[in-house]
């Protein structure tokens, strides 16, 4: 957007062009075009050359001219004219991220330039509180994508305020509080018994070429009916044929994963504001496919529960609680199906995407495998299932939880950004407002300086210190991030990955699959969580007699 400082560097240009351009010549009139384009080049490359690229350099000559020398810049690569790094945030971006901040020695703090706009990504753990805990950093960069999905009514992206404060509130005490997490373990421990015998059926049916794509899919897929029993009070059985699975679990899981793409995407029209009205990438054309179909799909749930007789309490599910919510939290239609829509959304996927690394890796390292079979023979035994009141027992898993979590962040960007609504001082620098600013959670648990050796997958560091917390208040490992906006959902994700993890693991020994082409393979795609890029395959051997 032009500022009034742009908008006066412009008149003198134009006016210096218009003094070429005066008499309608012809003549004159390319001049006055010339000028005009000079005009133009130099402002772009005046801003380009600027430590950041252009949207700092923007910054600096319009709204700091003056005192600009007084104060040092954060560093960082000048990318190209007018674009910036754009490039820094497509694939792998919190490696390449890490890459630059390393050659330019900008590990702790560096400023690049989304297009228009300043961004600046935190690679040191003191850096990273400095900006989670700011009361200045508590508002998120709303995208084109998440309006118009309609999140911006939801916790993720709504404005930190009123509205937001009464959501956070109203979720933490009916969905993510220490009693609603131990109230909803029996419906985890229906799950759970879903997932051992769809894994069962996988290995009898002998499809161990499709098991790869299966063992995705049934950890999905139960995140997803976790998610809508919790949410809609939903229960389905778990299939792996996907013809024989409800409607309702195909057309919301379809909705996720194109949420999912369109949440993940970079669009340039965020930040280069001239390029939106040609949606380009289409995303404004694809957002509007699944709005009518989640508006429809949420709205009849909403009216099953209107109609239905009041729920016992104990069957109360999170539907009925924003239903029955009165006075100023009263939420209207349209708000209810953008809070339940993002529930299921962030609550899906997530989950089993830290499963699938935690059993990669399991399958890598036979020998830390071997140690949790050790640990499961002696905290539960070979004569009984596991519950979930085992799993506080279950010491050396929970480690190897947390190195997974270390090495393969779920989100290595923190997911989602956050905006600077005022300017503010961060490691020492002056920082815009309107400024985007990310924390590199990956470069700082890959760090070696934070962590000895830290590519290596060694659970037990995490032995020596069982009390290290996972859940924001260290931030050498704060995967759910940390401050007024962490994640609401960490003691659920954290109760339900300790639960799910070591129940299919205590009826089997995961092995490799015999297919030498379809080893592990931990290579990386980063959509809005980071997931294995190539699906995991298993060879599952059973170890208890049922
Ligand atoms: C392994 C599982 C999960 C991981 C790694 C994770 C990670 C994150 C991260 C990094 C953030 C941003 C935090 C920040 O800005 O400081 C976040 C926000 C959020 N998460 Fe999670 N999450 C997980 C599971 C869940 C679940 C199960 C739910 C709900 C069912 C959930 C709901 C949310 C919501 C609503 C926000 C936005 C909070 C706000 O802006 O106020 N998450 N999550």
């Amino acid at each position: 957007m032009a500022t009034p400082e742009d908008t006066g560097s412009w008149l003198l240009y134009l006016s210096l062009a218009a003094k070429c351009g005066g008499d309608g010549q012809p003549h004159r009139f390319v001049g006055f075009l010339v000028v005009c384009a000079v005009a133009g080049l130099l402002t772009c490359l005046l801003h380009w050359s600027f430590p950041g690229g252009p949207a700092w350099g923007r910054w600096w000559w319009t709204r700091r001219r003056g005192c600009w020398a007084a104060a040092a810049s954060v560093p960082g690569p000048r990318g190209l004219p007018v674009i910036g790094s754009m490039w820094l945030m497509t694939g792998l971006a919190h490696r390449k991220l890490a890459a630059a901040a390393g050659r330019l020695g900008a590990r702790r703090l560096m400023a690049f330039s989304l297009g228009e706009t300043p961004a600046v990504v935190a690679g040191h753990p003191d850096v990273a509180r400095e900006i989670l805990h700011s009361p200045a950093f508590t508002d998120r960069p709303v995208k084109e994508s998440a309006y118009g999905l309609l999140f911006h009514r939801a916790i993720g992206f709504a404005p930190h305020g009123g509205y937001w404060r009464a959501l956070r509130r109203v979720a933490s005490t009916h969905l993510f509080s220490p009693w609603q997490v131990a109230a909803s373990a029996p419906q985890r421990a229906v799950i759970a018994r879903q997932m051992v015998t769809a894994m069962k059926q996988l290995q009898q049916s002998g499809a161990s070429s499709a098991a790869g794509a299966a063992v995705r899919r049934v950890l999905r897929r139960a995140s997803l009916h976790n998610v809508m029993w919790s949410v809609f009070g939903r229960r389905y059985e778990l299939q792996l044929d996907p013809v024989k699975e409800s409607d309702e679990t195909r057309e919301l899981g379809a909705l996720v994963d194109e949420g999912y793409d369109l949440l993940g995407l970079l669009n340039w029209a965020d930040h280069l504001p001239w390029l939106a009205r040609f949606d380009l990438q289409g995303t404004r054309a694809r957002c509007s496919r699944p709005v009518p179909r989640v508006t429809r799909f949420v709205g009849r749930i909403i009216d099953e529960h209107r109609s239905a007789p009041p729920a016992a309490a104990a069957a109360v599910d999170f539907t009925d609680v924003l239903l029955s919510l009165q006075g100023s939290d009263k939420l209207a239609d349209s708000d209810m199906v953008a809070v339940l829509w993002e529930m299921v959304f962030r609550g899906t996927d997530t989950v089993a995407v830290l499963i699938e690394w935690v059993l990669a890796r399991l399958v890598l390292h036979q020998d830390v495998q071997a140690r949790v079979h050790d640990e499961l023979n002696r905290v539960v035994g070979l004569d009984r299932v596991v519950t979930e009141s085992d799993s506080a027992s279950l010491v050396y898993l929970h480690a190897v939880i947390k190195e997974v979590l270390r090495l393969h962040p779920p989100g290595p960007l923190l997911s989602w950004a956050r905006l600077a609504t005022s300017d503010i001082h961060v490691d020492g620098f002056l920082v815009p407002a309107g400024t985007i600013a990310m924390v590199n959670m990956w470069a700082i648990t890959h760090d070696p300086d934070v962590w000895p050796e830290p590519m290596e997958f060694r659970p037990e560091r995490f032995l020596d210190d069982t009390s290290f917390q996972v859940m924001g208040s260290d931030l050498r490992l704060a995967p759910f991030g940390s401050g007024r906006r962490s994640c609401p959902g960490k003691s659920l994700a954290m109760a339900t990955v300790a639960f799910w993890l070591p129940t299919p693991l205590h009826e089997f020994t995961l092995l490799p699959s015999p297919d030498p082409a379809r080893g592990v393979n931990l290579s990386e795609v980063l959509r809005l969580s980071c997931e294995m890029a190539v699906p995991l395959a298993v060879t599952a051997q059973a170890r208890r007699v049922a």
